[in-house]
């Protein structure tokens, strides 16, 4: 027998299209080999929000917003009503992928969105860092007062599970070192500088391939990568940290100079998170560090992302990802706990 979850998608960006062309593509594998049915009955974009409890047609959707259309020209938009009053209703739908911008400031409107949703017991699947950057163990506590699910994996290295290793593999484990690059972006820029590009002409390239954003102070600076750093350290290192604990130093005073001088002693420059641990707990930093040739994350290049993990019981761990477009970072698990069952 399938089952139908019902789902609102908050974000019909590139994360939230690419999730309606899963659904559109997969619906076959996913009533055959999990016997669930996924139902879109809510969207919301920057115009508004839109609602139909019989579900919205996801192909229809998608080629809508790709042609530029906004959830407020929808026959089911709700003028005046926001997303977050539907989801603040029990049972109003079995789970919500948050995949608005991120808000660093005060997290909305995602923040608002998740809140609204865990505390009427809804699942919520987040692409979005930055509700969990500024309240990860608030909204946590609520999941679990609630007896709701919270899965984020999709928050750091796209489709790589670093979280769902972090919290699900590695039982019982101390955990000495975390290192990672997590922002594919500096880490396009560096690699072209490397090659002799400067600062300037090597971001200009990447906002002409689309990877950089039009202000891409967040992923240069380093804290697109503290972001990530602060989500892992409070998933799986047992911290409870803010971005205020993360040391953050990005690449923009890097130079071509610099580069050519670590490559002449053997190293190549990377924008490097790291917790580290100490007798007094974990250091947390983010920075460009020249790495030998042959370390694992020197050897992440380009569209690549990586992580290293030392731990006491599973020795040292070296997970490395290529993801281009985020098609890969909108496939949400089957299994996320849902509040709802068989209709
Ligand atoms: N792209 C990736 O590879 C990737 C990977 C991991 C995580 N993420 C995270 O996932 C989230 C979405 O990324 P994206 O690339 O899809 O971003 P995006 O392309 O900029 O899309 C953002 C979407 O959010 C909508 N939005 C804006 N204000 C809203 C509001 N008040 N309520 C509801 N929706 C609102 C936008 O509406 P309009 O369509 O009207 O503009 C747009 O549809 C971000 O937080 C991002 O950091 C992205």
């Amino acid at each position: 027998m399938t089952k139908t979850i019902d789902l609102t998608l908050s974000g019909l960006g590139n994360v939230g299209r690419n999730f309606l062309r899963i659904i559109e593509t997969k619906s076959d594998r996913l009533a055959a080999d999990y016997g669930l049915a996924l139902r879109v009955v809510a969207v919301a974009d920057s115009s508004g929000c839109a609602v139909n409890m019989d579900g919205f047609d996801p192909h229809a959707l998608r080629l809508r917003k790709e042609a530029g259309g906004r959830v407020a020209d929808l026959p089911e938009y709700k003028p005046g009503i926001p997303l977050a009053t539907f989801l603040a209703l029990p049972g109003f739908c079995d789970f919500l992928l948050e995949a608005s911008p991120v808000n660093l400031s005060d997290g909305e409107p995602g923040l608002g969105y998740v809140r609204a949703a865990l505390g009427a017991g809804i699942s919520c699947v987040l692409a979005n860092k930055g509700p969990l950057v500024l309240a990860f163990h608030k909204l946590h506590r609520l999941a679990a007062r609630k007896g709701a699910g919270l899965a984020f994996s999709a928050t750091v290295c796209g489709a790589l599970p670093v979280v769902n290793i972090g919290q699900r593999d590695l039982i019982a484990a101390d955990i000495s070192l975390l290192r990672g690059i997590f922002n594919s972006t500096s880490n396009f820029i560096l690699d072209e500088m490397a090659g002799g590009c400067s600062y300037a002409d090597a971001l200009a390239e990447a906002q002409r391939r689309g990877i950089a954003e039009a202000d891409p102070s967040l992923d240069v600076e380093g804290w697109d990568t503290a972001n990530k750093l602060t989500i892992l350290a409070n998933s799986f290192l047992g911290v409870d940290v803010s971005l205020a604990d993360v040391a953050v130093q990005g690449i923009t005073a890097i130079s071509t100079e610099h580069l050519a001088l670590h490559r002449a002693q053997g190293n190549i420059l990377k924008l490097v998170a790291e917790a580290r641990q100490t007798e007094t707990g974990y250091q947390l930093s983010v920075a460009p560090l020249p790495l030998p040739a042959t370390d694992f994350l020197a050897g992440c290049s380009g569209w690549e992302m990586g992580v290293e993990i030392h731990s006491d019981l599973y020795g040292k761990q070296f997970y490395k990802i290529w993801e281009r477009e985020p098609l890969p970072t909108a496939i949400v698990d089957p299994n996320v706990k849902t509040t709802r069952c068989s209709k």
